[in-house]
């Protein structure tokens, strides 16, 4: 096919280097933010007498009958053609002739390209926020369920201090929270206007972009032409919080994963979100999460790639810059499937807390308590610390647990134990009294939940 930039050269390129130069397979997702800029596009010239305004609105009518061609199906996209760009100025010259070919004046595909790329994950950025918010509800609504359940906090996975399940929860919410804030501020970066650096040195045409900006819903103009056709930040900024947001999800698989196992059994997994092995009829697998933790690598891949791509750029346009679109549209489309899953698994998950609170029963999680009962007698910390470490190796020697020890053993470590020991140990005590602002107590995870919503508004 002839080509549009025919004219130094005949356009009768190579069919491989044709193909291999197409980008019209991955870009034709962006057909109506290429149609919506092209019309504020063609607004701006008619407004500015760049083009008569009969001609403006000519364009404008032709651009709307292409967007609803497409939308039902009356109009396929042309794979010969180059890209989503070529394609949709083709269309359009077929359809209204020389008219066609004014839609192209005081622009270029430098800036066309990374507006529509801006409009586009703009409105990825929404559709995760959405996602993403629902994910972060649903984790909320399961901590309050749980509030109260205790089981073992871990360091080093070796058994430390007791904690509420919905504090456990409460902590990805937090993360989740942060990852809402950093799409927020991603797209108040995103979102300033390219549109009218033309190819990379502005143009000799009166244009007005911040008119053709403001109607695209943009907060201002990029100030340097050289920089709005080269800049893929933006990208690359979604990405790097698209893969921290993915670092947390692959976290939270990691103990979904050890929870299901029966060395754990904390949660079953409903059959809805798990799978069966072919061969082991037993079986019962967390796949979902698994692919969480495994797509995490994907989406830093998607990162690292466009990283990669743009370091030795020199500005301003490279062809290299076309290689960005996949890995973002990657990234974005994993990250939405993920955090969708994400949401059924969490929402239709079953908590143990039997087993949950078997598992805090053992492991002398409540030895910090013990030594701040004594402190609490008048004993210096470091002394308590040494009584109780004392009586969790007696207590192993003779295969006790602390809660049971009789108290004349306890004194005879040291004369402040009383018979209210008991009380001040026990795991529900332990959590109730962890008051402190973000604590594990049932009322700071209230406080936590309280504020979650709030914050989203869910
Ligand atoms: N398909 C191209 C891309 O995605 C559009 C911009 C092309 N510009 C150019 N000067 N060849 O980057």
């Amino acid at each position: 096919m002839a080509k549009m930039w025919a004219g130094r050269t005949d356009g009768s390129t190579d069919q491989l280097a044709d193909d291999f130069n197409s980008s019209i397979h991955f870009d034709s997702r962006m057909y109506r933010q290429d149609i919506r800029g092209s019309m504020a596009h063609a607004a701006m010239l008619g407004a500015q007498g760049i083009i008569a305004p009969a001609e403006a609105d000519a364009l404008i009518d032709g651009l709307q009958g292409i967007l609803d061609d497409l939308e039902s199906g009356a109009l396929a996209f042309d794979l010969s053609c180059e890209d989503i760009h070529m394609f949709v100025e083709q269309v359009l010259t077929e359809r209204l002739g020389d008219v066609g070919k004014k839609l192209h004046t005081a622009r270029s595909r430098n800036d066309q390209v990374a507006l529509d790329l801006r409009m586009y994950l703009r409105d990825e950025c929404a559709t995760l926020t959405a996602l993403l918010t629902e994910l972060i509800g649903t984790v909320a609504d399961q901590a309050e369920a749980h509030k109260a359940v205790i089981l073992p906090g871990y360091t080093h996975l070796q058994r430390a201090q007791p904690i509420t399940f919905g504090h456990h929860l409460m902590a990805y919410a937090m993360m989740l929270l942060r990852d809402v804030d950093r799409l927020q501020d991603t797209v108040r970066r995103m979102n300033q206007s390219p549109i009218g650096c033309c190819a990379l040195a502005g143009t000799t045409y009166h244009t007005d972009r911040r008119m053709e900006a403001a109607r695209l819903g943009f907060d201002g103009i990029c100030l340097n032409s050289l920089d709005g056709v080269s800049d893929r930040d933006f990208c690359a900024e979604l990405m790097s919080t698209l893969a921290i947001l993915m670092m947390h999800l692959s976290r939270f698989s990691e103990e979904i994963i050890l929870w299901s196992s029966w060395e754990f059994k904390f949660i079953e997994l409903s059959d809805s979100f798990t799978t069966g092995s072919s061969i082991m009829p037993q079986k019962k697998n967390p796949d979902m999460a698994e692919l969480v933790r495994g797509k995490t690598g994907r989406v830093y891949g998607d990162l690292m790639a466009l990283l990669t791509t743009l370091k030795g750029l020199p500005l301003a346009y490279n062809k290299d810059m076309q290689e960005d679109k996949e890995s973002v549209f990657d990234a974005c489309d994993t990250v939405k499937m993920c955090v969708e899953v994400f949401t059924g698994m969490v929402r239709t998950m079953t908590v143990r807390a039997d087993n949950m609170k078997r598992a805090a029963q053992t492991g002398f999680i409540n030895a910090t308590d013990l030594a701040d009962y004594l402190v609490k007698k008048g004993l210096p910390f470091r002394s308590a610390y040494k009584v109780a470490g004392q009586l969790v190796a007696r207590c192993i020697a003779d295969g006790q647990v602390l809660d049971t020890l009789p108290l004349t053993v306890y004194k005879e470590y040291s004369d402040l134990f009383a018979e209210d020991v008991y009380q001040e140990i026990a795991l529900e005590t332990c959590v109730a009294k962890r008051i402190s602002e973000g604590g594990t107590s049932v009322e700071s995870v209230e406080a936590q939940v309280k504020y979650v919503r709030e914050k989203l508004a869910v």
